[in-house]
């Protein structure tokens, strides 16, 4: 078998790069470890920014994530049994931010590339990348026992942070960055009516907590924990009573409570691969850094590096060659770095370190005072949470 560019993973970077490459006339191929019915069913994220819901209008991808998802232009700070709002859109030219679900770009990804004729290989095992140093890479993996070798001209490593693309780089090649947090979230879906109509982000003594929603009977909560939390030491009730108290506030508003229908625990880290290439390898998204899920970064850079790739990819197949591809690793790290930094601030700002001193604790609420009541700390907040400009508008 022989394709252009072999991506390894169907997650939001490996499918909207199919995607865009198909756009532009450049054939792929995508394996995926898991099952279809896996990787539409996995809850993750739900925030995406204005870039990435402007891609996904203009590759005709927009229509159910308008009709279902929900425009919000604010979201909450909430600390001291008080709720502040920062309006996004008033402090950043108009963007605002659509949450939906990230099996649900999935979906429509998955759908728009087996309409196309796109070819995904799903449950393909044992996918090993070889000969990215030269200039015939090949991905060898097996399919229903059959081994098979897919030789292409690019391979596009979107596997994740637990993928085989980065751990195939050479070691030395490649500068880890990172930072570990000595919490976790512990993530609910409740059947139950949204509890607010835009998120609230909740700093308390007892810890971080988050309101979100899924859609108007299915919501999304999670709050701070060990990150070895036991989540089957949490009955509804303690869960319940967990978030009624750290999002309680002064005039008493409390969140619409339902049965609990999943819940599950995720750890907070920080890193970064670099660079972004190795020879003929293309690392993007989660499989070349990650970030806590508290400034909602993850996804949105994921399609960011792969915008970023199909451009440089498009203008390679074009001009037989061309800046772009060369430029990859250090145009997507410029962004990929800038959203290290809001994702840190924004876990910083809001969460509770265990063993923070007195001293610490009063800064870090004097961080909320500032930016909950200067306008140009709030147009920084919502400049990045809406998502930073692209750096080359015409990619
Ligand atoms: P992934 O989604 O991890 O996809 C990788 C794919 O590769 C998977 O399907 C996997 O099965 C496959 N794969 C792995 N190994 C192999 C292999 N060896 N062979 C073949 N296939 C393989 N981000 C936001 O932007 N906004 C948010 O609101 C947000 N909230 C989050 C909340 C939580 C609780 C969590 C955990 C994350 C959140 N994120 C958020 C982050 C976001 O979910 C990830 O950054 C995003 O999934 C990255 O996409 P990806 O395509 O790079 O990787
Ligand atoms: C979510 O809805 O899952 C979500 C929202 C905001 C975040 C992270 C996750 O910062």
């Amino acid at each position: 078998m022989r394709t252009q560019v072999g991506i390894v993973g169907a997650g939001p970077a490996g499918l909207m790069l199919s995607q865009l490459l198909h756009l532009a006339g450049i054939e792929s191929i995508v394996l995926e470890a898991r099952a279809r019915r896996e990787i539409e069913a996995t809850v993750r994220a739900g925030v995406l920014e204005q870039g990435t819901v402007d891609l996904l209008d203009s590759i005709g991808l927009g229509v159910r994530l308008h009709r279902e998802g929900f425009v919000h232009h604010g979201i909450e700070l909430r600390y001291d049994g008080r709720g502040h709002r920062i309006d996004l859109s008033a402090h950043a030219g108009g963007k605002a931010i659509t949450v939906y679900a990230q099996h649900e770009v999935i979906k429509d990804l998955v759908a728009a590339r087996l309409a196309c004729g796109g070819r995904i290989v799903f449950g393909a095992a044992g996918v090993e990348p070889r000969g990215f140093d030269t200039d015939a890479p090949s991905l060898h993996y097996s399919a229903d026992g059959v081994a098979q070798v897919l030789a292409c001209d690019f391979i596009a490593g979107c596997d994740g942070y637990h993928g085989v693309c980065r751990s195939a780089v050479p070691q030395g090649a490649c500068h880890e960055f990172s930072r570990s947090y000595p919490f976790g979230w512990f993530g609910i879906l409740a059947e139950a009516a949204p509890s607010s109509a835009e998120l609230v982000y909740t700093h308390h003594p007892r810890g971080f907590a988050l309101v979100s929603t899924r859609s108007p009977t299915i919501q999304r909560l999670y709050f701070q924990c060990d990150p070895h939390e036991n989540v089957d030491a949490w009955d509804d009730a303690r869960i319940w009573s967990e978030l009624r108290a750290r999002l309680a506030t002064r005039d008493g508003w409390a969140p619409v409570e339902g049965p609990v229908l999943q819940k599950n625990v995720v750890g907070m880290r920080s890193f970064v691969c670099e660079p972004m290439q190795f020879g003929r390898l293309y690392l993007a998204g989660d499989a070349a850094h990650i970030v806590p899920p508290t400034g909602a970064k993850g996804l949105n850079l994921a399609i960011a590096d792969v915008r970023m790739l199909a451009a440089a990819l498009a203008e390679h197949y074009r001009s037989g060659n061309g800046p772009r591809l060369a430029a990859y690793s250090s145009t997507a790290l410029r962004r990929v770095w800038k959203a290290q930094r809001f994702s840190w601030f924004m876990t910083s700002l809001l969460h509770r370190f265990p063993g923070a001193t007195a001293y610490e604790q009063r800064l870090q609420l004097a961080d909320l005072d500032y930016v909950t009541g200067s306008d140009a700390a709030q147009s920084s907040l919502a400049e990045n949470y809406v998502g930073l400009p692209f750096e080359d508008a015409t990619c």
